[in-house]
C-alpha cells in the first residue's frame, strides 16, 4: 500500500492505466473460482443432461448414482424445496427439468460427491425413463406450427405498405445468421456454501448477483436476505453469465442445501457448451422500395429469432434487434417485426451485442442488396440514407437522434486510411488474380446505450474512506475483464483527487451493494462510474466542511488536489484529513446511487427514448477469398470509434480489438451445428472454431474518435464501449460478400448467410457464377 502524499502520481479520469488485474491475469494470480481454496468438505458437483431434445421423462433412477462410493447427493426438480422456476424475464423457466426436457443438453438431475471423479462417474449411471415428442427444431418449423416464447413485436411508422407499391424499384430477399457461443475461457462455475439457519452464501461466476440472489431463495424457499451473492471477477462472460449463471449457482445451491455441505459445481466445457444458451441465430425477411439513387424509401422487415426453449432474455433481445435495425439510416416508412420463436433447443440468451448485431447485420443486407443492383458503391447508397439533422433524424421508435456524427466518424476513417486508394489496389490485384479474390468494405454503426427496459438503469456504490487515506469502493457491477473496476476507481480517484493506487475495489456483494442491474448493456461504467462519484462526492463534501473549520475559511475554499487538501494557504495529505474527519465524528463511508436520466419505453408500442445517448464507429476491412475452396483470410482492418472523452483509453482500445475479433468470429469461422436429431455436434474447440491469434488481421488498427465528449453528462462525458465494436466486424463480411461479388457479373446479387464459412462462400461463388449449386446454403 502507497503511502498517501503529493508524490503519488495523479491517475484519475481518462488516464490509461492498467487493469488491476493485468498482472495476475498473465501470471495466472488472479483467483477465479476454480482457484479458490475450498472449505473443508466441500463436495463436487456434475450435471446429468437430456439426451433428446423433447422428451416426456416418465422417471428418473437415482439409485445407481447413488451407490457410487463418494456419492453424498442426487437431487432432480422433485428435490427443490422452494419454487423451480429462474425466468429472468417471463415466469416457468425450470433450473431442472420437471418432468419434460425441451432440448437435448437440459439438466435433469445433479450429483454431489466427494471427488470430481465419483460425482462425473455417478452421473453417468442415472437412468432416465423418456417418452419422446416431436421436435422443432428450426425457425420455419417454428413459424409454421405458430410457436413462440414471447409475443411478436411490432415497430411501425408510415404506411410501408402503400409506401412499398409506390416504389420505383423493389427488391426482397431472405437471409440467415448464425447463433454463437460465449466461450469464456472460464466456464460457469459456482459454489454454494451453506451458513446457520438455512443461510447461503454463493460465490458465482455471474454478471447479475442479484439474479442469482433471487433465483437461489427461490429455489430454496429463502427470503432474499438469507441469500448472499459474491463475484471478484469472471474469465469472461460475454453476456453469457447474465442470466445462464444462475442455473448453475442455483442447482450448487439446491445440492448445497440437501447435503448441508458446500458444493462446487464446475462444467466441462462441452457440458457447458451443450446445457446453456447463446446467441440467438435469426431469420431475416425483407421487403425494400428504394428510388433510382438507391435512397430507402420503405422497408418491410422480419427478425425471427430462435429463442430456444423458454423465453429468458429473448423478448429484450428482439427489441434491441428492432431497435437497430434502422443502424444510420433514415427509413420514412418502415415496418419491423420481431418474432421470438420457439425451438426445441437449448435457449439462447444475451450475447454482445444483444440482438443488435442481428438487427444491423440485416440492413447492411438490405443496402449491400440495393448498391449491387443498382451498381453503385455501398457507400455512396449508405451517404444517400444517413440520418439527417432535420427532420430526417428521428429513429421508427421515435427517439430523436440528437448526437448524429455518423458523417464525421464515416469521413474521418475514409480519409485516415485512404479509402480510395485502397480500393484502387483491390481493384488491381483482382483485375490479375484469377483464383483469389480480394474484397473490400466498410460499416458504419450506431449504438444505443442503456437497457432497453428503462427500470434497469440504475445503479449503487459504497465508499469508504480509511484514515490513511486510502479508500475502499464497492459497487453493483461485476468484473469480467473489460476493465469496469479500473475505471470506477479512477472515477472515484478522480473525485478525492488521489492516484487511483490508493482505491482498492472489493469483490461484487449483494450483502454490500443490493437491489443491482447486470453488468450488461455495454453500460457497467456509466451506471456505476456515476454511483461510486455520487458517494464519493457526499464523502468529500463532509471532508471538505471538516477542513473549512478546521482553517476557519468558506467551504468553497477548500479544493483537493494531488493527494491533499487545500484552505486558503494551508494544507494537508488527503489521509491527515482524514484522520482529521475521524477525530471530528464525522462520518467516512456513504452510499451512492444513480439513474439514468431521460430514457422511457413503450413495449406495447415501440416507442419512446430507450437510449440515453448513442455511440458511434467505422470500420474498413479486407479479405482475400480462394474462390476455388471457399477459404478466406482478413488481411486488414481499420477501426475507429467513439469513447465519448475515454475513462481509460489503454482499456477502451483493448475493448474494441477483442469486441471486433469477437465480431468476426460470429461472421466467419463460429458455426453451431446441430445434427437432425436436435443434437448440438459443435460443442467443443475440435469443432467449434472462435478466431485464434493467427486469425487476427495483419494490419490491424483500432482508433478512438478524438475530441468528441459526449453531450449528454454521463460519467465525466466517456462513452460506454463493451458491445458496439463487435459490429464494426460487419465490414468482415461484407468485404467477404464484396469478394464474391467480383466474379459475378455486375449488379448479380450476392446469396451469402453468416458465418461466411468456407463452405457457405464456396456455395455463394458458384451460385453467382451461375454454375452449379454449391452443397451448402
Ligand atoms: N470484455 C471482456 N474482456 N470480457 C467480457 O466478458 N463482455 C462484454 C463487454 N466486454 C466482456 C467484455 C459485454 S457483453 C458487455 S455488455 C460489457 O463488456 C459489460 O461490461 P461494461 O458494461 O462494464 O462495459
Ligand atoms: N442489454 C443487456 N441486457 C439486457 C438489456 C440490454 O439491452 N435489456 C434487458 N437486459
Ligand atoms: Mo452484454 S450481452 O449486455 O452482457
Amino acid at each position: 500500500m502507497n503511502a498517501p502524499g503529493p508524490t503519488a502520481p495523479r491517475r484519475g479520469a481518462h488516464a490509461s492505466v492498467r487493469h488491476d488485474s493485468a498482472a495476475g491475469h498473465v501470471t495466472g494470480r488472479a483467483v477465479y473460482l476454480d482457484d479458490m481454496p475450498l472449505p473443508p468438505d466441500t463436495l463436487e458437483a456434475a450435471l446429468v443432461l437430456s439426451r433428446h431434445p423433447h422428451a416426456r421423462i416418465r422417471g428418473i433412477d437415482l439409485a445407481a448414482a447413488l451407490a457410487v462410493p463418494g456419492v453424498v447427493a442426487a437431487v432432480t426438480a422433485a428435490d427443490i424445496p422452494g419454487v423451480n422456476d429462474i425466468g429472468p424475464i417471463l415466469k416457468g423457466e425450470p433450473a431442472l427439468a420437471d418432468g419434460l426436457a425441451e432440448y437435448a443438453g437440459q439438466p435433469l438431475a445433479a450429483i454431489a460427491a466427494a471427488s470430481l471423479e465419483a460425482a462425473r462417474a455417478a452421473a453417468a449411471l442415472v437412468a432416465v425413463d423418456y417418452e419422446e415428442l416431436p421436435a422443432v427444431l428450426s425457425v420455419e418449423q417454428a413459424l409454421a406450427a405458430g410457436l413462440f416464447v414471447a409475443s411478436p413485436q411490432v415497430m411501425v411508422r408510415g404506411d410501408p405498405d402503400a409506401a412499398l407499391d409506390f416504389a420505383p424499384l423493389r427488391l426482397s430477399g431472405e437471409l440467415r445468421c448464425g447463433g454463437q457461443d460465449h466461450f469464456y475461457l472460464e466456464g460457469q462455475i459456482a459454489i454454494a456454501v451453506p451458513g446457520e439457519d438455512r443461510d447461503m452464501l454463493v460465490y458465482s461466476s455471474t454478471q447479475h448477483p442479484t439474479e442469482v440472489q433471487h433465483g437461489v431463495a427461490h429455489l430454496l424457499g429463502l427470503p432474499f436476505n438469507q441469500v448472499t451473492v459474491e463475484v471478484r471477477r469472471m474469465g469472461g462472460a460475454f453476456g453469457g453469465k447474465e442470466s445462464q449463471a444462475t442455473i448453475i449457482a442455483g442447482i450448487a445451491a439446491v445440492l448445497a442445501a440437501r447435503a448441508r455441505r458446500p458444493v462446487k459445481l464446475r462444467l466441462p466445457r462441452d457440458d457447458d457448451m451443450l446445457a446453456t444458451g447463446k446467441r440467438h441465430p435469426f431469420l431475416i425477411r425483407w421487403d425494400a422500395g428504394v428510388d433510382a439513387e438507391g435512397r430507402m424509401l420503405a422497408l418491410d422487415l422480419v427478425l425471427a429469432a430462435d429463442a430456444g426453449n423458454v423465453a429468458d432474455l429473448t423478448p429484450a433481445v428482439v427489441t434491441r434487434a428492432l431497435c437497430h435495425a434502422d443502424n444510420c439510416y433514415w427509413i420514412p416508412d418502415i415496418r419491423v417485426t420481431g418474432l421470438s420463436c420457439k425451438t426445441h433447443k437449448v435457449s439462447n440468451t444475451a450475447f454482445r451485442g444483444f440482438g443488435g448485431p442481428q438487427g444491423m447485420l440485416a440492413i447492411e443486407a438490405v443496402l449491400d442488396a440495393v448498391a449491387r443492383r443498382l451498381r453503385l458503391p455501398l457507400d455512396t447508397v449508405r451517404a444517400r440514407n444517413f440520418y439527417g439533422t432535420d427532420s430526417r433524424n428521428v429513429t421508427p421508435y421515435g427517439m430523436v437522434v440528437e448526437d448524429n456524427i455518423i458523417e464525421r466518424v464515416t469521413a474521418e476513417l475514409a480519409r485516415t486510411v485512404d479509402l480510395p486508394g485502397w480500393r484502387a489496389e483491390v481493384d488491381a490485384f483482382n483485375a490479375g488474380s484469377a483464383v483469389v479474390k480480394k474484397g473490400l468494405a466498410t460499416v458504419p454503426v450506431k449504438f444505443g446505450i442503456s437497457f432497453n427496459l428503462p427500470t434497469l438503469n440504475q445503479a449503487g456504490a459504497l465508499v469508504h474512506v480509511y484514515t490513511d487515506g486510502s479508500v475502499h469502493l464497492n459497487h453493483g457491477g461485476t468484473e469480467m475483464g473489460q476493465g469496469l473496476f479500473v475505471k470506477v476507481a479512477q472515477v472515484v480517484a478522480e473525485a478525492f483527487a488521489i492516484d487511483v493506487g490508493m482505491v482498492r475495489v472489493s469483490a461484487t456483494n449483494t450483502a454490500k451493494v443490493p437491489n443491482t442491474s447486470a453488468t450488461a448493456a455495454s453500460a457497467g461504467s456509466d451506471l456505476n462510474g456515476m454511483a461510486a462519484l455520487n458517494a464519493a462526492e457526499t464523502i468529500r463534501g463532509r471532508m471538505a466542511e471538516v477542513m473549512a473549520a478546521e482553517h476557519g475559511v468558506p467551504v468553497e475554499e477548500v479544493s483537493f488536489d494531488d493527494g491533499r487538501a487545500f484552505a486558503r494557504n494551508r494544507n494537508c495529505s488527503f489521509g491527515e484529513l482524514a484522520q482529521l474527519c475521524w477525530s471530528r465524528r464525522v462520518s467516512l463511508s456513504a452510499t451512492g446511487f444513480y439513474r439514468t436520466p431521460k430514457i422511457h419505453w413503450d413495449q406495447a408500442t415501440c416507442t419512446g427514448r430507450p437510449f440515453f445517448y448513442f455511440t458511434y464507429g467505422a470500420a474498413a476491412a479486407e479479405v482475400a477469398v480462394d474462390t476455388l475452396t471457399g477459404e478466406l483470410r482478413v488481411l486488414r482492418a481499420e477501426l475507429l470509434q467513439d469513447c465519448g472523452a475515454s475513462l481509460n483509453p489503454a482499456i477502451d482500445l483493448g475493448q474494441i480489438e477483442g469486441a471486433f475479433v469477437q465480431g468476426m468470429g460470429w461472421l466467419t469461422s463460429e458455426e453451431l451445428w446441430w445434427d437432425a436429431g436436435g443434437q448440438l455436434r459443435t460443442h467443443g474447440p475440435s469443432t467449434y472454431k472462435i478466431p485464434g491469434s493467427r486469425d487476427v488481421p495483419p494490419v490491424f488498427r483500432a482508433r478512438l474518435l478524438e475530441n468528441a465528449p459526449n453531450r449528454e453528462a454521463t460519467v465525466f462525458r466517456s462513452k460506454a464501449v463493451g458491445e458496439p465494436p463487435l459490429m464494426l466486424a460487419l465490414s468482415v463480411w461484407l468485404a467477404i460478400r464484396d469478394a464474391v461479388a467480383s466474379v459475378g457479373a455486375p449488379g448479380a446479387a450476392v446469396e451469402l448467410d453468416a458465418p461466411a464459412t468456407p463452405s457457405r462462400v464456396l456455395a455463394a461463388v458458384r451460385r453467382i457464377r451461375g454454375g452449379r449449386e454449391g452443397w451448402a446454403g
